[in-house]
This record gives C-alpha cells, sequence and structure tokens, in this order.
C-alpha cells in the first residue's frame, strides 16, 4: 500500500463546501497567487484559495482587471496549485474569455482546468453569459458564480461603488443568483453590495454564497491576500480588515539589510564559508 497519502490533509471540496454551509459553518476564503504564498495560506487551514484575475493589479500593477490574459491566469493558478494540499483551488476566467461564444468560454475553461491544476472556475455575471455557463457546466467543471460589484464590468458601471442599491438592481441579482444556482454553480461570490440583500440572498440558496463587502449574513468571507497583511497600505475600503502589517515588516527589514551591509556587519564571521 502507498504510505504517501497518510499524511496528506483531506481535500476540501464543491461537495465540502455545502456541506459546511447546510451544517452552518463558516467559509473562508483568501486568494493567492503564487506558490509561496499559497503554501502558507494552504497551511494555515483555509478552506478556498481562489486565484483571482486581481493577479493582475497585484502582482503586475494593472490599474483595472481587464489586462489579465488567459496565459497568464494559467500560470499564477499552476503556482498556486503546485503550492496547495488541502484548500479547493479556484481560478478565474479573465475579461474576455467566456463572454462571448459558449464553444470558446468552454474551450478556454478546458485549458485552465487542464493546464494549471485548479479544480473550479470563477466567472462573473449572470443571464448574459448563461450559454457560456452551461457549457461549461456540462463539461464536468465546477463554477463558482460572481455578482454584484463584477470588476471586469468597470467601465460599463464607471466605478467600483457599492452595486443594487436600488430595488431594480437588488431584484435582479436576486433572479440572476437563482439563476446561476438552477443552473447548477456550485458558490456564488457577491461583491460590495448591501449586508441586507446578501443576507437574503444566502437565505434564498442552498449553494454558499461568499461575500466581499457584503456582511456578516453570508456563508462566507473573501479578501484579497496582501490587502489583509497590510502589504497594500493605500488601499483601505470600508469592508477590508487589516490582519497585519507587512509594508511596516518589509520596510524595516529592508533599511536593516541596507545599513548592515553598508556598516559590513552583514555578513558576519558565521555567515560566511
Ligand atoms: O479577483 C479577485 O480577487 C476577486 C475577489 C475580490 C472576489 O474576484
Amino acid at each position: 500500500m502507498s504510505t504517501n497519502t497518510i499524511d496528506k490533509p483531506r481535500k476540501v471540496t464543491t461537495a465540502t463546501l455545502r456541506k459546511m454551509k447546510a451544517e452552518g459553518e463558516k467559509i473562508a476564503m483568501l486568494t493567492a497567487y503564487d506558490y509561496s504564498m499559497a503554501r502558507l495560506v494552504d497551511a494555515s487551514g483555509m478552506d478556498v484559495i481562489l486565484v483571482g484575475d486581481s493577479a493582475t493589479n497585484v502582482m503586475a500593477g494593472n490599474e483595472t482587471t481587464l489586462p489579465m490574459t488567459l496565459d497568464e491566469m494559467i500560470y499564477h493558478a499552476r503556482c498556486v496549485s503546485r503550492g496547495t494540499d488541502r484548500a479547493l483551488v479556484v481560478a478565474d476566467m479573465p475579461f474576455g474569455t467566456y463572454q462571448g461564444d459558449a464553444n470558446a468560454a468552454l474551450h478556454n475553461a478546458v485549458r485552465l482546468m487542464k493546464e494549471s491544476g485548479c479544480q473550479a472556475v470563477k466567472i462573473e455575471g449572470g443571464r448574459e453569459i448563461r450559454e457560456s455557463m452551461e457549457k461549461i457546466l456540462s463539461a464536468g467543471i465546477p463554477i463558482m458564480a460572481h455578482l454584484g460589484l463584477t470588476p471586469q464590468s468597470v467601465n460599463k458601471f464607471g466605478g467600483y461603488g457599492i452595486r443594487a442599491k436600488e430595488e431594480a438592481e437588488a431584484q435582479r441579482l436576486l433572479e440572476d443568483a437563482l439563476l446561476v444556482e438552477s443552473l447548477g454553480c456550485f458558490a456564488l461570490v457577491l461583491e460590495k453590495v448591501p449586508a441586507d440583500l446578501a443576507a437574503k440572498v444566502a437565505a434564498s440558496l442552498s449553494i454558499p454564497v461568499i461575500g466581499i463587502g457584503a456582511g456578516s449574513g453570508v456563508d462566507g468571507q473573501v479578501l484579497v491576500v496582501n490587502d489583509m497583511l497590510g502589504m497594500n497600505k493605500g488601499f483601505k475600503p470600508k469592508f477590508l480588515r487589516l490582519y497585519a502589517d507587512l509594508q511596516s515588516v518589509i520596510d524595516s527589514s529592508l533599511k536593516n539589510y541596507i545599513a548592515d551591509v553598508k556598516a559590513v556587519s552583514f555578513p558576519s564571521a558565521e555567515e560566511q564559508y
């Protein structure tokens, strides 16, 4: 019998998440974009790691998520998959890879799954991408839907403000949430919507609803790892809680290193051959 499965933690699956919702256990989800961070996040006991297209903001300095390419996403998701044993790895489908022809959407989703080793894809939108969702789901690829503030539509919205404050948009969002559940999506991300609406959506669905800026009445939370670790202190939206001040830790560490190099106190006798 092979022994290498004995020490491996039990993998989180889409079924695990559905059970967690049914049993009232909240789901913790965080982004990661590279192998080293994925190892740390996975070892913490995180349930889901999202390889968000926010990678193109955080890792590449782009202002919006629109420039992200499928090849870049495959690269990030492959690095994260290599560093993850337990968490469910979900990768974003980049802008332009699923909004048009459903066959192209399926082709791109298959590439993302096959070439990165992720276990599910996330896509932004509801009824307008129904055909793509159906096609991708028909191939056995799990989809996490994303409604509310969908950053790939920033140019349509004209910014990153709160969505669905008005009754008509809130009603449309609820209908879209019910639709994506009925199509077979395994989870839904709700971004920057009023907490009351998010709680109503979560109570109306049997699939887990994961919020970001959507209050505490949902089934789990997601944040961008660099933001919550305080590596990007210029970005401080209301929904973000800082769990560390890595910007200060890194800054003082780097300054200490420079000072040690200049003073020739690094390397010491013990740090050379
Ligand atoms: O790309 C991303 O990081 C996301 C989360 C903010 C939900 O979509």
